[in-house]
């Protein structure tokens, strides 16, 4: 303070005497601002107003996708008789996207505004806040019937429900066989193959990853012609797991061998019984005409299945005979024990042949939220899917609970992100309708930037 401090005696040295003749440079400086700021406001306004630029009346910098627009405010500002009004129409931002709706079961519609704020700086503007939607759910309500989903839902950590399959306690759908506990600890790759241990990323991939698979068909079944690459096909994601084939993870280790005639392990299509059989059929017709000396067949004394002791005999069969036969010898050791190890069969009364059923894979376990496993790579499998090493039942569900997720989850600055649209979704984007772009250069950037920006013809 000191030497700043005011005293009546320091003011009085100050007063000039001659004040009225010599005007004080500040008092001056006063007098021109005064008149000077409003009319620099007035021009600025008038300016602005005559280059149709709303910009003036802004709260803030738009968000970083509709920041080109900035110059237009009429775009989401529909103006009546050229006053310009403060409430984003959403048919203004319909014209640009659509934005489907949320859920048919809805009992009233928010307007696109009071969740995707605008004018805050460049944000994310789906990045909405919790309460935009626990005005719903924090207790729901449905057009009609009782709401089919939970009803109070106040937050991720304050309430939220279970996983549905968890919740539920329904189980694993899957048929086909598999002890992940025995094929996680060291294990043969075949009859008579060396020993190895698996990983998950053996069986269970997303469709992105391409690198060959450890143990797929040696010899594809069927080689398909190399196919041109689509390039309209959408990019594989790294969300999900492709459901594990036997093709591409079983066949190497599993062989469907039929018969010891065939040499280097020939195997049988995995296919159903109905082509197994044609299949059969063929080959083993195909061998005897090379082979008619083996129309003879000389039955072993030994080989009584009753244990009482038979006579060696020999019969001569058509080669018809020998045909089915030898089918029949194949066809039972693949549905009684091959087929059988991985699949539940069923043998319909009547019916030659049994039927496989569907296996039945889950692909997508949470059918109302978003899950990626891309984003969660910095992790082991177990420590989410705990069990999985130790599993020896299909039926049970791997899948771990919400209060793994809420483990890095949870409000604050040093965690993963907790608000509801991290993990779901709001629109109903399979009923997005096409929208058709229905601006030129000039409506989007203002007259005096598109003059600067637009090719000499269109304006
Ligand atoms: C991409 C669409 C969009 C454009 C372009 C746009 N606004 Fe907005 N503006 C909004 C939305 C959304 C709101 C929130 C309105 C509501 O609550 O209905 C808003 C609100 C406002 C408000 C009210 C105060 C506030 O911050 O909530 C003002 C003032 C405003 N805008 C001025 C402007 C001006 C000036 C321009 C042009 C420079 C402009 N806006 C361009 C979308 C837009
Ligand atoms: C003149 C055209 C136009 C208008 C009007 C418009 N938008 Fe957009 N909007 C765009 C474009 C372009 C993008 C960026 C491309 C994209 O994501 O489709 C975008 C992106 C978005 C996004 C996703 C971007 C993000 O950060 O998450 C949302 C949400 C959105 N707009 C909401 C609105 C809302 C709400 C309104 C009305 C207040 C509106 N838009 C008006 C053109 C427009
Ligand atoms: C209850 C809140 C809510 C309302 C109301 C709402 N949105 Fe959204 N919007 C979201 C959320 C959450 C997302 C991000 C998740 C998603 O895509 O559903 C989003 C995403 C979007 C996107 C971006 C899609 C992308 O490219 O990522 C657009 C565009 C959009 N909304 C437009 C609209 C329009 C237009 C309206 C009004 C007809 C509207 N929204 C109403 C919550 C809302
Ligand atoms: C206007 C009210 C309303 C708002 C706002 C709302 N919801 Fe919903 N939500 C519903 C209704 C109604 C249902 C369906 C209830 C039924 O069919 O029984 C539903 C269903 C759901 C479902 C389960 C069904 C499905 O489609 O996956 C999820 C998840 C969901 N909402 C998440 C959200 C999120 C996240 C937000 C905020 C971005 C939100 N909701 C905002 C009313 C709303
Ligand atoms: C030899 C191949 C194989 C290996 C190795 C393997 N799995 Fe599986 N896994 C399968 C098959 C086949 C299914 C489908 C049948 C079932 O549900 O058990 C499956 C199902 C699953 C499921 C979804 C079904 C459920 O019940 O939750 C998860 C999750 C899973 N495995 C995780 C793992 C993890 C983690 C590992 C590594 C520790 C692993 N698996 C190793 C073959 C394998
Ligand atoms: C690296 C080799 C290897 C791979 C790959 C492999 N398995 Fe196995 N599997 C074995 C061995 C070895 C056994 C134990 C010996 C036997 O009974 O065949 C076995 C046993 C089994 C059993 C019997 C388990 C029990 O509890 O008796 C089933 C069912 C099975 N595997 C299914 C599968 C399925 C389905 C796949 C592909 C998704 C698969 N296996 C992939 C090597 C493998
Ligand atoms: C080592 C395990 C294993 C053996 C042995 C096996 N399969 Fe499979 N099978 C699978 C797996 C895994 C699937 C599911 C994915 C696929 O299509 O490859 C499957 C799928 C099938 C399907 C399609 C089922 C559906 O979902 O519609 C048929 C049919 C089938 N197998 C028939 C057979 C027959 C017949 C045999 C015996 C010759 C056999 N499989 C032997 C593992 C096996
Ligand atoms: C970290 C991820 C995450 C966050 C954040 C999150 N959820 Fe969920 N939510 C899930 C998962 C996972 C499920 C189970 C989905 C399933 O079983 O298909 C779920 C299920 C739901 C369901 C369906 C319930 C039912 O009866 O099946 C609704 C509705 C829902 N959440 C609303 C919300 C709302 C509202 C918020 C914000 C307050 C929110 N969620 C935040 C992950 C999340
Ligand atoms: C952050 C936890 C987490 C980690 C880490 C994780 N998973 Fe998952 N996994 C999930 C969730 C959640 C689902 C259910 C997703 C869905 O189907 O909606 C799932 C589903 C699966 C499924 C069933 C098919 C599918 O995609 O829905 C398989 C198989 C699987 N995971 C294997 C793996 C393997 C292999 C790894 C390691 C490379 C792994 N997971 C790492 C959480 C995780
Ligand atoms: C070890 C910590 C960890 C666990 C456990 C975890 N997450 Fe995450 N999750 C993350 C991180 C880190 C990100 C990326 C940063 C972010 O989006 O906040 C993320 C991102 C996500 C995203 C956003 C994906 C996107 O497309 O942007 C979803 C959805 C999600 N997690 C769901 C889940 C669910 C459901 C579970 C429980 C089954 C789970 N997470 C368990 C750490 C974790």
């Amino acid at each position: 303070m000191g030497r700043f401090q005011r005293t009546t005696r320091k003011l009085a040295q100050r007063i000039n005497l001659n004040y009225f003749e010599r005007p004080h440079p500040l008092r001056r400086w006063r007098l021109l601002l005064s008149l000077a700021l409003p009319a620099a406001a007035v021009l600025w306004l008038g300016w602005h107003g005559a280059a149709r630029d709303n910009r003036v009346y802004s709260s803030g910098a738009l968000s970083s996708a509709h920041a080109v627009l900035a110059a237009e405010c009429g775009l989401c500002h529909i103006s009546r008789a050229g006053v310009f009004r403060e409430h984003a129409n959403d048919q203004a931002c319909l014209a640009c996207h659509d934005g489907p709706i949320h859920h048919a079961n809805q009992t009233f519609t928010p307007s696109c505004a009071s969740c995707h704020a605008e004018h805050r700086g460049p944000v994310r503007l789906a990045a909405i806040s919790d309460r935009n939607c626990t005005q719903c759910h924090a207790n729901l309500q449905a057009r009609s019937g009782p709401p089919a989903y939970e009803r109070i839902i106040e937050g991720f950590s304050a309430r939220h429900p279970q996983i549905g399959v968890l919740r539920t306690g329904k189980g694993d759908p899957g048929t086909i066989k598999l002890n992940h506990m025995l094929h996680m600890k060291p294990i043969r790759v075949g009859p008579n193959g060396p020993i190895t241990q698996l990983e998950c990323e053996d069986c269970h991939r997303t469709p992105a990853m391409n690198e060959p698979w450890r143990f797929a068909e040696t010899k594809p079944a069927i080689t398909p012609a190399a196919a041109k690459p689509d390039p309209l096909a959408p990019a594989p994601t790294r969300a999900l797991m492709t459901p594990p084939k036997y093709a591409k993870t079983c066949a190497a280790c599993h062989l469907l061998t039929f018969d010891r005639r065939f040499q280097d392990n020939e195997v049988v299509p995995h296919d159903t019984p109905e082509v197994i059989h044609g299949f059969l059929v063929k080959k083993f017709a195909a061998y005897v005409a090379a082979h008619p000396l083996e129309l003879r067949v000389v039955r072993e004394p030994d080989r009584s299945v009753t244990g009482r002791p038979v006579p060696a005999s020999v019969r001569v069969l058509t080669p018809l005979q020998w045909v089915a036969e030898r089918t029949a010898e194949a066809e039972e050791l693949l549905w009684r024990k091959t087929c059988k190890q991985c699949h539940a069969l069923h043998f319909p009364s009547g019916a030659a042949l049994p039927q496989v059923a569907s296996s039945n894979i889950t692909v997508r376990w949470m059918p109302q939220a978003v899950f990626d496993h891309e984003k969660h790579r910095m992790m082991t499998c177990v420590s989410c899917h705990a069990g999985a090493d130790t599993s020896q039942a299909t039926s049970d569900v791997l899948l771990p609970g919400i209060a793994t997720c809420r483990s890095c989850h949870h409000p604050g600055e040093d965690a993963a992100g907790a608000r509801c649209f991290e993990c779901h979704t709001y629109h109903d984007w399979s009923k997005e309708k096409s929208v058709k772009g229905r601006y030129a250069f000039h409506n989007l950037l203002g007259v005096s930037a598109a003059r600067a920006g637009e090719p000499s013809q269109a304006k």
